[in-house]
């Protein structure tokens, strides 16, 4: 059976900046302070008029090929994990797929809101596990700023827009050790957008009432993403035939710092062990997962050979979590580095510091290949 392995990634969100500050200067009754103390967030990025899911899913999608050295046309399958398309009908992996180029490949959207990612990682790791296609690109991407009441303070303090990509490869080395996903549709109405599909068209009356909104049980979604998220990490490090003291970073749904403090304490795991960047990005649904684990492989805290654990929780509601081996497959630009570092023998750390000065791809590139 073939495993399915970590090949690339990449990420993207909108240049516009929008503080903690900035929202009390739009009049919204709260302060800097309270959003930083109560939820871990200083400042979110929103899509700039014009901009769309898509536009971030192709910028990320292209960063992870770029990563991998993959050419767009040798891609299998897309999927894009999205609560936010760019229109209801179709679906944006089909607009990804045509930007990017990837002529071949099938292309589909999963909704599972802030869950989503990890859904999707799970679905792509099964079709390449299947030997049905050996190059999976995994999209999280999402704008659910365009769903936010900016008068209620308990949820446009919460969320930002990004998008992030993990490229899946066939692999002979185990990546994607376990996963595990979870429902309870009988929370839905605890974080929903009610307007807007079948059983509530989007019309005057839908707007007039706000109904096109995202509103949300803040208390009660707390209580139970600290739990899920712990649960569904514990179900799946057993899966993993692992045990919490082999997870080497845990890589959380991004949605309040509190709840990641709560769901690393379930599992035990002190906090050098768990990765965070909402102060930065806000909860941007599913995209948050793959932009941390990007952020985190930029600052050196994933090696190769580590056990890293995702774990998300979302409106459905929805939970889901994964454990990946990190170790990359060796793509062909990474062979003939190689050569180059054979040919040069002695003379290899001259040449790599003459790189280093060209600029920080290619210093990104070399570190995370060689250090
Ligand atoms: N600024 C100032 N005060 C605020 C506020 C804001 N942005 N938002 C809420 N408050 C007020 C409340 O109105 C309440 O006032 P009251 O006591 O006079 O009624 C008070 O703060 C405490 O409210 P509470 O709901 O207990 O606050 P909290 O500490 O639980 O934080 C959330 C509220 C929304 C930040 C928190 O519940 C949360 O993060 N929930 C999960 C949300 C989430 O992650 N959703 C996405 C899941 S994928």
């Amino acid at each position: 059976m073939p495993y399915a392995q970590v090949a690339g990634w990449g990420m993207a969100v909108p240049s516009r900046v929008v503080t903690n500050n900035d929202l009390v200067e739009m009049g919204l009754e709260t302060s800097e302070e309270w959003i930083e103390t109560r939820t871990g967030i200083r400042q979110r990025r929103l899509l700039a008029p014009g901009e769309a899911t898509s536009d971030l899913a192709v910028t990320a999608a292209q960063r992870a090929l770029e990563v991998a050295n993959v050419h767009p046309a040798d891609l299998d399958l897309i999927i894009v994990a999205t609560c936010t398309p760019d229109h209801p009908v179709p679906a944006t992996a089909s607009l990804v797929q045509d930007r990017i180029g990837a002529g071949r490949a099938g292309a589909t959207d999963l909704n599972a809101a802030c869950s989503g990612f990890v859904y999707a990682l799970s679905l792509a790791a099964g079709q390449i596990e299947s030997a049905r296609v050996r190059q999976v690109l995994v999209i999280g991407a999402d704008a659910v700023s365009i769903y936010l009441d900016w008068q209620d303070r308990e949820t446009c303090i919460l969320f930002g827009d990004g998008a992030g990509a993990l490229l899946l490869q066939s692999s002979e080395e185990p990546g994607i050790l376990s996963t595990s996903l979870g429902s309870d549709g009988s929370g839905a109405s605890l974080l929903m957008v009610s307007a807007g599909g079948s059983r509530f068209p989007t019309n005057g009356d839908a707007l007039r009432n706000g109904d096109n909104h995202l509103v949300m049980d803040g208390r009660q979604i707390f209580r139970l993403a600290a739990q899920m998220m712990g649960k569904a990490a514990e179900k799946a490090i057993e899966a993993s035939g692992l045990t919490t003291e082999d997870v080497n970073l845990l890589i959380p749904h991004q949605a309040n710092g509190r709840i990641i403090e709560a769901a690393a304490k379930k599992l035990g795991l002190p906090p050098e062990k768990v990765f965070a960047n909402l102060a930065e990005y806000g909860n941007t649904t599913a995209a948050s997962i793959p932009i941390a684990l990007c952020e985190a492989i930029e600052e050196g805290r994933v090696k190769p050979g580590d056990n890293i654990v995702l774990t998300s929780f979302g409106a459905g509601l929805s939970w889901g979590s994964a454990v990946i081996r990190w170790g990359l497959p060796l793509p062909v630009e990474v062979s003939s580095w190689r050569r180059w570092r054979r040919r040069l023998g002695g003379r290899w750390s001259a040449f790599r510091s003459s790189l280093r000065k060209r600029g920080r791809r290619v210093r990104s590139f070399m570190d995370r290949k060689y250090n």
